[in-house]
């Protein structure tokens, strides 16, 4: 059977090192390329790092040429400073790598979206990430994957109050994500990761949207 090569773009954050990590361990991936700010402290001969201008995601257009891409970048407001920025990072770079993939006949598309996304949400975060998932469906894939996890559990670099906040309160009260609220129960970025990498190689035609919830039952 012929390998498959990748293309992870923050390959630098929570999910997307992990996706790196089981990429390069795996034996169906001949070739995992990163595009990045700041190369990952890892080498391996299966992977090739690219330092990127996310501006200008078109000059390294050849990097999209790959079976599968892997979209696992995004920013926060707080760290963004403005709406329009964390726009640009979220919808504007995951757009125009996704068009840049289907310009490159990329098969598989792979995105971490979040929970309530919704681009006719009052939430801006929810609305951008909605937005995203609308877009991709006008792209031509084989098959697109989106991927909301609820609050994502894992060691960052990055010190984010409010997500540790929320990431004590459910590992210490986790009865009270039960029933309808089980779908909000933190998922780790390991699990999600993983799933990604499993969709992935699953090999099916079509638009996918993966609860975070499902994520966690396997599904
Ligand atoms: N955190 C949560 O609880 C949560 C919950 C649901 C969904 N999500 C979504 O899940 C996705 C992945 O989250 P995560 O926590 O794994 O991400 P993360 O650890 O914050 O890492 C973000 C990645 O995006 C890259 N990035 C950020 N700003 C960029 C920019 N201006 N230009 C180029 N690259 C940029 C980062 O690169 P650098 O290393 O160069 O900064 C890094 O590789 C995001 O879309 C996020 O919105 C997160």
């Amino acid at each position: 059977m012929e390998k498959r090569k990748a293309l992870v773009l923050g390959a630098t954050g929570l999910i997307g090192r992990e996706v790196v990590n089981m990429l390069i361990a795996h034996d169906q991936y001949e070739r995992v390329t990163v595009l990045v700010r700041r190369k990952l402290d890892i080498t391996h001969p299966k992977l090739i790092q690219v330092t990127a201008d996310f501006d200008r995601l078109e000059q390294n257009s050849e990097a999209f040429r790959v079976d599968d891409v892997f979209s696992c970048l995004g920013t926060t407001i707080k760290t963004a400073k403005t709406k329009e920025n964390f726009k640009k990072v979220d919808h504007g770079y995951t757009i125009k790598a996704a068009e840049l993939a289907a310009g490159q006949g990329t098969s598989n598309f792979l995105t971490v979206s979040a929970i309530g996304a919704d681009s006719k949400s009052m939430f801006f975060y929810n609305k951008v990430k909605g937005m995203v998932e609308d877009d991709l469906k006008k792209l031509s894939f084989k098959a697109v994957h989106v991927f909301q996890p609820s609050l994502l559990l894992g060691d960052r670099s990055e010190f984010r109050r409010g997500e540790k906040f929320a990431e004590s309160f459910s590992t210490k009260l986790p009865f009270l994500f039960t029933g309808p609220l089980r779908k909000y129960r933190p998922i780790s970025g390991r699990q999600v990761a993983s799933r990604m990498v499993e969709k992935a190689l699953q090999n099916k035609k079509g638009y996918f949207v993966h609860r975070s919830d499902e994520l966690q039952n396997g599904g």
